[in-house]
Formats: structure tokens, C-alpha cells, sequence
């Protein structure tokens, strides 16, 4: 591959100070960058000061970020929920139960059906920015549904999580401890191979301490490493254990107290929100403050699923995560990136220096405060994704 200078930035955004003119963003005013052979970051600096490139690429003195990391997302799925949106909107509250209807039509769909539907997802990630993804199983439940969802999801990143324990699927109600040897068991031995990590939905109407426990011990035995949806519609013991095991992630955290962020800010795990579920599910924000005055590492990500948030927009989280969550427009962009990176424990993504893979964006705007400012507006022009 031909090596290419970007040149014309207006404003580059790097995710490292080091790499910057003073902000903890690392910004850089009219800037260039060039991408390798290989199609890694070579080089990022002030645009004029550039080395020569095979090719070069005129930025029109737009905005360039890092391609979003959306580290949490459940994309294999069929089905729609819109009526059960639409009922919340009237009042309704959101229960983890909903989840037993998307599995009924994902039972029900064909391969292709899946695949179909997947592609056409990814395909809307990549449109608005996003260059890495997670994807969850946890919408089959049997052995074979949550093999098939994962083995599909593979075939698109290797960011895949085993979420078997999802919900309790409605054939064990009235055997909740079976399930659980099922996910643990013969579940799990079907889906490692296609994981790199292992998810519990530790929640009431979900998996309590116990069960997750021995979901995150069993994955862990198989080589997977753990995630935990935890404290998303009340307080709960997920998020200390998220940290116990030493979780890389533990997400939605909306409800938190204080031994909770205590943990979190002396462990490894990063708190990943998720404020597209509260808008769709008109739901009282995560205290984003609170984490990061804490020290607290914070990723944003969409959480794209059928039932408690349907976008696959993370310029749509960033700006409810600076209206709503009080968040800076620095903040959460670097939390939609670099954090994110963190989240999946990354280093090759999720910023814009040298060595890192050549994922961006290109923003019709002259700065990322435009995320904000600009809702629902499509300004991602381009994307790259190792320098192409
Ligand atoms: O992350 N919290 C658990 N799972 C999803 C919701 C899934 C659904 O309602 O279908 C979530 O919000
Ligand atoms: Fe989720």
C-alpha cells in the first residue's frame, strides 16, 4: 500500500497529549498525518512540516478524530421492539424481560437473516465514525443460537463477547440454577472459540452475584476475559465484582455508590456508560461526574440493541453525554475513543499517533465540539480504517 499524508486539518485530534499543543486531548491546529505502507500512523504533527508521502489528501481545513471505538454492542439479533419503545414513551418502564422477545424472533431467524441484518448495522457504525466495534451474543441462548451469533459476529471483529448469560431464556424460568450450568458448561465450551471475552447482565430480573460469578470464573477458565453489565436499573453487587475479577469493563454503572466508584477508581476496570439507554428509555442519567472526579477511567458506547437503545450513532452519545451528563465535548470525545480502547484493552486504536492503526474521521466541521453542538446532524464525511 501506497504511504499518504493528510494534509489541510484544520484541527487534529490525537487522544494523547504528548501528541498535542497543550490540551489533555491532544490537539493540533492546521495539522497533517501520514499513514504508512502498513497502514499505521507514521508520522502527526503541523501541516509544512510533514515528510513526503506517495499520495496526498486534502482534509479542506476540516476537523480529523480517531474512528470511534464502540465497545459495547449487541448486534446479532432480528426482530423489531418499536411498540415496546413506543409503549415506554407512554409510560411504561423498561424491564430486563424484554430481552425474551428479541430471542424468540433470533431463534427464529435464518443465517442470512442475521447476517443481513448485522451488515446493514455495521455498515450505519461506519458511516458515523466508528472503526472498532464489540459485539454480544446473547440473543439465542441455547448452545447452538449463541455459537452461530458469535461465530457470525467474527466474521466482522474480533471483539466478540459471550453473553449467554443474558437472561434467563423462558424454558428454564423455573430452573434458573440449570441455566446457568448450561451457560457455564457445555455453552460456553461451544462459544470460547469464537470469543475473546466472556459478559454477565448481573441485574434484578437478570443474573445476581453468585451466578455471575461463576459465569466470569468459567469464561475466565477457557481463556476469556471479562465484562459486566451491571447497576443499569438499580444499585447491585455487579460493579464490585466487575472489579474484584478484574473486569476490563464494567457498563452502564447508572446506579452507583460509594464503595462502588471507591472500587472503581483503585481497580483496572473502566466504566463504560451508556446514555443512548437512558434516552431511550427516559431513564436518569449516569453520574459521569462523580467517575471522573474520581479518577475513574470512562468510556462512552452505544449499547446498539432492540430493546433499551436502538442507535448505532456514537456522535449521537457524545452530545447526550455533554447535554446530559455534563461531560465536556473533550471529555467525551476522548471517552468515545481513547477510552473505549481501554475498555476492549487496546492500544493500537483509539487515537491518532504513531504506530497506531490509521483510523479517523473527518468531520464537516472546524472543531469536535461540533459532536455537541450539532445533534442529529451527519457530519462524519469520511472514515478511514487502516489508512484506507
Ligand atoms: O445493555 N442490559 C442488558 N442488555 C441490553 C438490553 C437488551 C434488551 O433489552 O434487549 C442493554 O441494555
Ligand atoms: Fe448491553
Amino acid at each position: 500500500m501506497p504511504t499518504t499524508l493528510l494534509d489541510g486539518i484544520g484541527l487534529l485530534v490525537t487522544g494523547s497529549p504528548e501528541h498535542g499543543e497543550g490540551s489533555a486531548l491532544g490537539e493540533i491546529a492546521r495539522a497533517a498525518l501520514v499513514v504508512d505502507g502498513d497502514g499505521l500512523v507514521a508520522w502527526v504533527g503541523p501541516s509544512g512540516r510533514a515528510p513526503a508521502a506517495d499520495t496526498q489528501v486534502d482534509a479542506g481545513g476540516r476537523c480529523v478524530v480517531p474512528g470511534f471505538v464502540d465497545s459495547h454492542s449487541h448486534l446479532v439479533f432480528a426482530g423489531d421492539r418499536a411498540s415496546e419503545f413506543e409503549a415506554r414513551m407512554a409510560g411504561r418502564r423498561y424491564e430486563a424481560g424484554g430481552i425474551r422477545s428479541t430471542v424468540a424472533a433470533t431463534r427464529a431467524a435464518s443465517d442470512e437473516e442475521l447476517a443481513a441484518n448485522l451488515v446493514r448495522l455495521l455498515a450505519e457504525m461506519r458511516r458515523q465514525g466508528t472503526t472498532t466495534v464489540e459485539i454480544k451474543s446473547g440473543y439465542g441462548l441455547t448452545v447452538h443460537d449463541e455459537a452461530r451469533a458469535l461465530a457470525l459476529a467474527r466474521q466482522y471483529t474480533d471483539e466478540t463477547t459471550f453473553l449467554g448469560a443474558h437472561v434467563v431464556p423462558a424454558e428454564f424460568v423455573d430452573d434458573p440454577d440449570g441455566y446457568v450450568d448450561l451457560v457455564t458448561g457445555e455453552m460456553l465450551e461451544a462459544c470460547a472459540p469464537h470469543a475473546r471475552w466472556v459478559d454477565v447482565f448481573c441485574e434484578k430480573g437478570a443474573f445476581g452475584a453468585a451466578a455471575a460469578r461463576a459465569v466470569l470464573t468459567a469464561g475466565s477458565a477457557k481463556g476469556l476475559q471479562a465484562r459486566v453489565h451491571a447497576n443499569q436499573l438499580g444499585p447491585g453487587p455487579g460493579v464490585l465484582l466487575a472489579c474484584e475479577v478484574g473486569a476490563a469493563s464494567v457498563d452502564h454503572c447508572t446506579y452507583l455508590s460509594a464503595a462502588d466508584i471507591d472500587a472503581l477508581s483503585s481497580s483496572g476496570t473502566v466504566a463504560t456508560l451508556l446514555p443512548g439507554v437512558e434516552f431511550s428509555t427516559r431513564s436518569p442519567y449516569p453520574d459521569a461526574r462523580r467517575l471522573i472526579e474520581a479518577g475513574v477511567t470512562v468510556a462512552l458506547a452505544s449499547d446498539c440493541n432492540p430493546g433499551s437503545c436502538f442507535t448505532t450513532s456514537m456522535p449521537f452519545c457524545i452530545a447526550l453525554a455533554v447535554r446530559e451528563m455534563r461531560m465536556t465535548p473533550a471529555e467525551a470525545l476522548w471517552s468515545a475513543t481513547a477510552g473505549g480502547a481501554a475498555a476492549l484493552r487496546r492500544t493500537d486504536v483509539g487515537r491518532l499517533v504513531p504506530g497506531v492503526r490509521a483510523d479517523l474521521a473527518v468531520l464537516d466541521a472546524p472543531s469536535y465540539i461540533h459532536l455537541a453542538y450539532r445533534p442529529g446532524v451527519p457530519l462524519v464525511t469520511s472514515v478511514w480504517r487502516a489508512g484506507r
